[in-house]
């Protein structure tokens, strides 16, 4: 299968290597500037055309990738739709986390059949830098979401399979409570964890050594949520209903780090929730705890 990219960045580039190894071949590159054309044609050993449009890059390919920034994909779109840049049966691809493929809508309405044109996301749980030659594949081994018409949730599933990767299907709706999760679960990870080595350097620890200690806390207890699930991997004192415990820490906290006695206020609340659900803890201890969050 051919495929063409509009969009020659960290994510246009590394995808454009992966899929040429894998055996699709590169129609060719469209950038907003000619030299990541030319950086990413090079990358896959000069194979591909450079496009002087967009236009040009739908013309002579069964699958388009747009992988330029968020906030463009749309028009990007919209524009090659508006020149009926669009041929019958191509697949066009965007990788946004976030972004639905209803992004990508006006590749549809601008065909007569509107069926002949697939319009898909598939987004790699991955974080992309710029292309080296001879780094490791960034995705070998890594989850990648496809979304999209059921045509191309096919191609999609394809790709992911081409690069060595694992895929799973979302609904459309789907796609901005999906990124929410990655985002807690990767993003407010970092948050926390600094929330945690912030009170130890209160307690006279350099962030090397806080980190240092709590490493295999935190990864045991990763390992504790894969192993017993995530209701079931809480421990410690909301887990035991000891209220007297929880009001020295919000205290603690209030006085040497009022910043952040907000934060763990929130946290314990649905920790609360969490416990009150393995309903290990009396309606009593509940109701002192609640009092402490609220
Ligand atoms: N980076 C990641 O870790 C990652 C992970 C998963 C998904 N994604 C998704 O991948 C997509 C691209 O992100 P990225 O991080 O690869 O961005 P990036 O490195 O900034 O690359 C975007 C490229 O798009 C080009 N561009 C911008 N506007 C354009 C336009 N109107 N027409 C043609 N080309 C245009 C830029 O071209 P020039 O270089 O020519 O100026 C740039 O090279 C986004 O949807 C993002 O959400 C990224």
């Amino acid at each position: 299968m051919k495929f063409s990219i509009i969009g020659c960045g960290r994510t246009g580039t590394n995808l454009a290597v992966y899929l040429t190894k894998a055996g699709f071949v590169p129609a060719g590159f469209f950038s907003k500037t000619r030299a990541s054309a030319l950086k990413a044609q090079k990358a896959v050993n000069n194979a591909g055309l450079i496009f002087d449009t967009a236009v040009q890059a739908c013309q002579n390919t069964d699958i388009l990738f747009i992988t330029t920034p968020d906030d463009t994909i749309e028009n990007v779109c919209s524009d090659i739709a508006s020149k009926n840049g669009f041929k019958n049966n191509i697949s066009v691809f965007h990788l946004s986390g976030a972004l639905s493929s209803e992004i990508l809508a006006s590749a549809q309405q601008s065909d007569p059949k509107q069926s002949d044109i697939n319009i898909g996301s598939i987004h790699p749980l991955q974080s992309f830098t710029p292309y080296e030659k001879g780094q490791a594949s960034p995705f070998s081994g890594i989850n990648i979401s496809v979304e999209g018409t059921e045509g191309a949730v096919r191609v999609g599933e394809k790709i992911v399979t081409a690069l060595n990767a694992n895929s799973f299907t979302l609904p459309t709706n789907a796609k901005m409570l999906y990124h929410a999760a990655a985002v807690v679960a990767s993003n407010c990870l970092v948050t926390i964890e600094n929330f945690a080595i912030n009170l130890l350097q209160k307690a006279d620890l350099s962030e090397e050594k806080a980190y240092e200690i709590l490493e295999p806390l935190i990864m045991g207890t990763l390992n504790n949520i894969k192993n017993k699930g995530s209701v079931n991997a809480l421990t410690g004192p909301v887990a035991r209903g000891d209220s007297d415990i929880v009001s020295s820490h919000i205290n603690a906290i209030k006085k040497d780090m009022p910043e952040f006695s907000l934060l763990y206020k929130i946290m314990g609340k649905y920790t609360l929730e969490i416990a009150t659900q393995r309903k290990e803890i009396s309606s009593d201890q509940i109701s002192k705890l609640s009092k402490l969050f609220n």
